[in-house]
């Protein structure tokens, strides 16, 4: 009879050896282990640096918790890859699954208001971590989850210090470093990332009498949750290394278009044809990069005009569309966000010509009017006017375009329900806690990276259009880098006219 309690039987699929003479000899005799990569500093960590110092400024004299997060189990003991909470990444410069349970303090500095005046860091950084275990503890071998037998090489705490520029400490000193002077210093934490470090904070204010955060009027947030919206807002201006990951990652997302076409033959034959496409491209971001930036979406004929369609249960007819929008996530974390709407034959109908060159149009538009000093809605507007004045001239709106383009009226929305931009960076939506002042009411600025994605998308069974046109999904994605005189499309490299399109397609399948 097993009289073990439920929750400890996960583990029970085989027995490990308790005895001491087995716990003698594992503990003994092993060499120095080769690190596949040594650590070096990271590219990352000057600008992280910075970011930090900046950041740092608006909260000076406050202590700032930043955790990456914890493992998310995906069933009984296996869990999801870890991915860091992105303000983590973007302050400590850690990308790929660094490191789970880490928190990074920014711990005020006693000089604070000569800090401030002087340019110099208000704040000292210091990263709580969960070290390699040493070869003398049963973490080593009988620790799935963080054991170096179960899942390779750990880091040391000197291994992210060289890596980071960070001091780094044993996470068993979190609790200690964020309760001192507890009720004299602002405790400030990134609720969303760790529910751990949430509940220690929370308890850290209970133990000092002091109360949970609360907005303090109406409009206004709580003080944890200002940190958030203030590391979100700190990323709307995307640094050098930050614009070079861009590049790479969009890089290697045309890369994985241009797979993509040359599966497409496979694709068309198969029951599963859309998650033939999916998979081509992830193979491509596996490979590249960290993988992924977001679910793909791989919709054939009438999917296309299910926004999210990221099921790709569906098969490839020849003669409909494919909308693939999809994205590598490099190392860094940062993701590309592309779609092209493709012919499955190679050669666009007459009417998907006319309905994708109209959504490449309306984005020309919103790149004209993505300028420096322009506001981000203005980029939206200019790509609604195109899109109006085509459902006009194809005879589809009720009303004028001048009409439907009024506030009051904007029934070509019907057609386009989301909106035409969305910054880009380490969350796919990023900058989304940024507050609407800067953000859809903001001013464009140099460095700003977001992006260009006007569609027009008619259900199949939308009885307003003539039937040419149901079925018919398109949407045009490019990802745009605000510069100093205007804009550039870092990902013009693949084409988007359709001529262009069907040349490149025919080149790619030869
Ligand atoms: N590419 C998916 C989205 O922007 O929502
Ligand atoms: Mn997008």
């Amino acid at each position: 009879m097993d009289d073990k309690p439920v929750e400890d039987r996960g583990d029970t699929r085989s027995r490990r050896p308790a005895s001491k003479a087995f716990r003698e000899l594992m503990g003994r005799d092993w060499g120095p282990t080769e690190s596949e990569t040594p650590a070096q500093p990271l590219p990352s960590a000057g600008y992280a640096a910075q970011r930090r110092l900046e950041l740092g400024r608006q909260f000076a004299g406050e202590r700032l918790v930043f955790p990456a997060g914890q493992l998310v189990p995906r069933s009984n003991d296996t869990d999801y890859p870890f991915r860091p909470h992105s303000a983590f990444a973007h302050l400590t410069g850690l990308g790929t699954d660094h490191e789970p349970e880490s928190v990074l303090v920014m711990e005020p500095v006693e000089e604070t208001a000569a800090a401030l005046g002087s340019g110099a860091p208000t704040h000292e950084a210091v990263l709580y971590m969960r070290p390699a275990a040493t070869r003398d503890t049963p973490e080593f071998y009988a620790d799935a989850r963080y054991g170096e037998f179960w899942v390779g090489p750990r880091p040391s705490l000197n291994d992210v210090a060289t890596q980071t520029g960070l001091r780094t400490e044993h996470l068993d000193q979190l609790r200690d470093a964020l309760s001192k002077d507890a009720g004299q210093v602002q405790l400030r934490v990134v609720r969303q990332a760790d529910p751990v470090v949430t509940e220690m904070v929370s308890q850290i204010r209970a133990e000092a009498g002091l109360p949970e955060p609360q907005p303090d009027g109406l409009d206004s947030l709580g003080p944890d949750d200002r940190l958030l919206e203030a590391a979100s807002e700190a990323r709307l201006i995307k640094d050098a290394h930050e614009v070079a990951e861009l590049r790479t990652a969009v890089a290697a997302t045309i890369e994985g278009f241009e797979r993509v076409v040359r599966a497409l033959p496979e694709a068309i034959d198969h029951p599963r044809g859309e998650r033939v496409i999916e998979s081509a491209f992830e193979a491509g971001a596996r490979v590249a990069g960290n993988g992924l930036g977001y679910e793909t979406i791989a919709a054939a004929g009438p999917h296309a005009t299910t926004l999210h369609w990221t099921k790709n249960t569906g098969s490839l007819r020849r003669g409909d569309l494919l909308l693939l929008d999809a994205g590598v996530e490099a190392d860094s974390l940062y993701t590309a966000d592309i779609t092209r709407t493709l012919p499955i034959s190679g050669t666009y109908t007459e009417v998907q010509r006319r309905v994708w060159e109209a959504v490449v149009d309306a984005a020309d538009a919103a790149f004209a009017a993505a300028v420096p000093g322009n506001l981000f809605r203005d980029v939206h507007d200019a790509a609604m006017r195109v899109i109006a004045e085509r459902l006009e001239e194809w005879g589809l709106l009720p009303v004028t375009a001048a009409e439907a383009l009024r506030e009051d009226g904007q029934q070509h929305r019907r057609w386009m329900v989301h909106g035409t931009s969305h910054h880009l960076g380490l969350d796919v939506h990023d900058c989304a806690q940024a507050r609407a002042e800067l953000y859809l009411d903001g001013r464009l600025e140099p460095g700003m990276v977001f992006t260009i994605e006007p569609g027009i998308y008619f259900k199949p069974e939308d009885l307003t259009v003539p039937p040419e046109y149901r079925g018919i999904g398109c949407r045009c994605e490019d990802d745009v880098l605000i510069t100093a005189s205007g804009s550039e499309n870092l990902s013009v490299a693949l084409p988007r006219r359709a001529d262009a399109i069907e040349a490149w397609m025919a080149r790619l399948q030869a």
